[in-house]
């Protein structure tokens, strides 16, 4: 059973992602989704890429008879747990909506967690519970700011709810990876990002522009105080995104983790601008794209990035892909979708 992974929100970008290293790497997969912000077809993807079809529950997390059933038909000693909304924008207009769903699913796994003595949780957090850091590149240290949406209070809420039930539960081990900017898709272009309606994040905004599905992107100031007056972030390939998650299962399933409770970022350490990040669009894919500067976004921090220190020396992990290989592979699954 050590060797079993049970994979909340398995089928969207993220997870479908993790999916695939986790069987490339040995590991059993049952994923759980209920397919609001997914689709079945990553299912296929999944099984293309690897040969092997993950078993497939379409259940809510919050659904705590239909969860149950998942904890009594399946034995799995380890939990990824990525189902969750993740829109900033939506999450300031419906707070309630992204409460309920994003700490009862996550209250709801980890209860069934210790009724049924399972003992490894893994956590999708965000570099969105540092804010607006007063230092850079951010540690796990590095003190968290309020958040500055309900979409991140959730993240930082989990964390703490995390912390909490390890702190109580002698068996239960948990680690939560703080992601940066996940971009990219499967180099197969088997599987990747499926933004429902216009996309809020840069990089599906950016294919879209260049398929001609939106007509042009908005640089969202250039008037920041940076290099070039556009934000910086720590864009992460998708892949490496994937990879970290083994390698922290790995971790909690051999015994090896320092403490009970280990949170761990997970980016490259390489601050990017915005007109680098289209530039750089641009000459891995031989286009131009069509885009304008545009009044700043609200909520929008300056510049974050991550101090990956931690996660390489503990983990024995560290981003490996190029941004050129990452923005052709995310051009790539664009021209698929369309296809
Ligand atoms: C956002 C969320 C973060 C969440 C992440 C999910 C905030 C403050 N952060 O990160 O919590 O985990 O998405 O992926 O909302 N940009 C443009 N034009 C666009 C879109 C974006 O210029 O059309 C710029 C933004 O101003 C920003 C950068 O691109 O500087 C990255 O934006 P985005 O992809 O939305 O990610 P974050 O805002 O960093």
């Amino acid at each position: 059973m050590g060797n079993r992974v049970l994979v909340t929100g398995g089928a969207g970008y993220i997870g479908s992602h993790t999916a695939v290293e986790l069987i490339n790497g040995g590991y059993e997969v049952i994923i759980v989704d209920n397919l609001s912000n997914s689709d079945r077809s990553s299912l296929e993807g999944i099984r293309k890429i690897t040969g092997i079809e993950p078993t497939f529950i379409e259940a809510d997390c919050c659904d705590r008879e239909a969860m149950r059933r998942v904890f009594e038909n399946y034995e799995f000693d380890s939990v990824i747990h990525f189902a969750a909304y993740k829109a900033v924008g939506e999450s300031v207009a419906e707070p309630a909506k992204y409460y309920r769903n994003n700490l009862d699913s996550f209250l709801t796994v980890l209860e069934l967690m210790k009724e049924f003595g399972r003992n490894n949780i893994l956590f999708s957090s965000s570099a969105t519970v540092y804010g607006d850091a007063d230092t850079l590149p951010v540690t796990e240290l590095t003190p968290r700011k309020p958040a500055t949406s309900p979409y991140g209070n959730t993240k930082q809420m989990a964390e703490d709810i995390l912390r909490d039930m390890v702190a109580a539960n002698e068996g239960l081990k948990g680690i939560a990876l703080r992601y940066f900017n996940p971009i990219g898709a499967h180099p197969s272009a088997l599987i990747g990002e499926l933004p429902r309606g216009v996309p809020n994040n840069l990089v599906p905004y950016i294919t879209q522009t260049a398929a001609g599905v939106r007509e042009c992107l908005s640089i969202f100031g250039d008037d920041y105080d940076t290099p070039d007056g556009s934000c910086l972030r720590d864009y992460i390939d998708v892949v490496d995104l994937a990879r970290a998650h083994v390698v922290a299962i790995e971790r909690m399933v051999e015994g090896k983790s320092r403490e009970r409770y280990e949170i761990f970022n997970i980016g490259t350490g390489r601050p990017v601008s915005v007109f680098e990040l289209v530039r750089g669009f641009e000459e891995a894919n031989n286009l131009k794209l069509n885009y304008r500067v545009a009044p700043r976004r609200a909520g929008d921090v300056t510049a974050v990035w991550a101090d990956t220190t931690l996660a390489n020396d503990e983990l024995g992990w560290r981003a490996e892909r190029e941004l050129r290989d990452t923005l052709r592979a995310a051009w790539a699954w664009e021209q698929s979708v369309r296809q």
